[in-house]
């Protein structure tokens, strides 16, 4: 079976990192495999995830020429590994907590065509069959869902759109929702971050219903986070419970009874 793709998108700064983190560490507690993927070009994920920072920085870097486009009858363009998953997932995977693993190393023989984070979100969606959830941390802003949702690069199923109660990542969170809509993943939800008060709940659930969008969660602003942001530690590994981090295990909850709904 193919895994279930959810890619995480938002402003600057919104919490996509530390949302992308918590929600594959608690999706793996619930029982599933998990990729999760670095597709930012300022690396941040395996932090957030607690992975071994040296670990990493062992890995080779990444190839560019591991996946071919190949034609399929009736299918069109699709892109197919060359090289074995299993090989590629040892060379390249980083075991983090709780049996996740990252695709979080450098690529560095890139001709220039596209980032090196682009590269390292497209071997992690071929890499997925091996997995039940792949998790995608996008870059800021609107340019990388433009480019990737929907295609080779990036088929997402569920792309959760990150904001804060800020008008600016509330449009931006406006513009993601509608490119992912537009770009055909079949399921965009929105999600809070941040969260000061009802009126701020309020306040960012009434911005998605606008799009058409339905939030899913609120997370709280939540000291546990931030504490584990200076320390550069996972928010998780101390701390297991906390307004934010219950609210998250709300939303893989959410996610996963969602997937059911959809399946029946
Ligand atoms: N619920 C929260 N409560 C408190 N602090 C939070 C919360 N969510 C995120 N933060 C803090 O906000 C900052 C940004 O979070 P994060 O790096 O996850 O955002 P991002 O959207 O991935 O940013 P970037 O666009 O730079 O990749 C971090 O300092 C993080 O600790
Ligand atoms: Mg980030």
């Amino acid at each position: 079976m193919e895994a279930l793709r959810i890619t995480v998108a938002g402003k600057g700064g919104v919490g996509k990192t530390v949302i992308s983190a918590v929600l594959a560490r608690q999706l793996a507690q619930r029982g599933h495999r998990v990729l999760a993927v670095d597709c930012d070009d300022n690396p941040m994920l395996a932090i957030s995830l607690g992975a071994d920072l040296q670990a990493m920085a062992a890995r080779p870097p990444i190839p560019t020429d591991f996946w071919t486009a190949v034609e399929r009858l009736g299918e069109g363009r699709a892109a197919v590994l060359v090289e074995d998953a299993g090989v590629l997932l040892e060379r390249h995977g980083i075991d983090a907590p709780d049996g996740v693993t990252l695709l979080g190393a450098p690529v560095i023989e890139n001709d220039g065509c596209s980032s090196d984070a682009r590269v390292r979100g497209m071997l992690g969606v071929l890499l997925g069959h091996g997995f039940d959830r792949v998790i995608s941390d996008f870059e800021a802003g609107v340019d990388e869902p433009a480019t990737s949702l929907g295609g080779l690069l990036n088929p997402a199923d569920i792309l959760l759109v990150v904001t804060t109660p800020s008008p600016v990542a509330m449009h931006t969170a406006a513009m993601i929702a509608r490119i992912g809509r537009e770009a055909g993943v079949g399921t965009v939800f929105g999600v809070a971050n941040q969260v000061r008060s009802t009126a701020d709940a309020r306040t960012v659930a009434a911005g998605f219903a606008a799009v058409g969008i339905e939030c899913i969660a609120s997370i709280p602003a939540d000291a546990t986070i931030a504490a584990a942001d200076t320390a550069g530690t996972s928010p998780l590994d101390g701390h297991p419970s906390s307004p934010a981090l219950d609210a998250l295990r709300g939303l893989a909850e959410r996610l996963d009874n969602s997937m059911v709904a959809a399946a029946r």
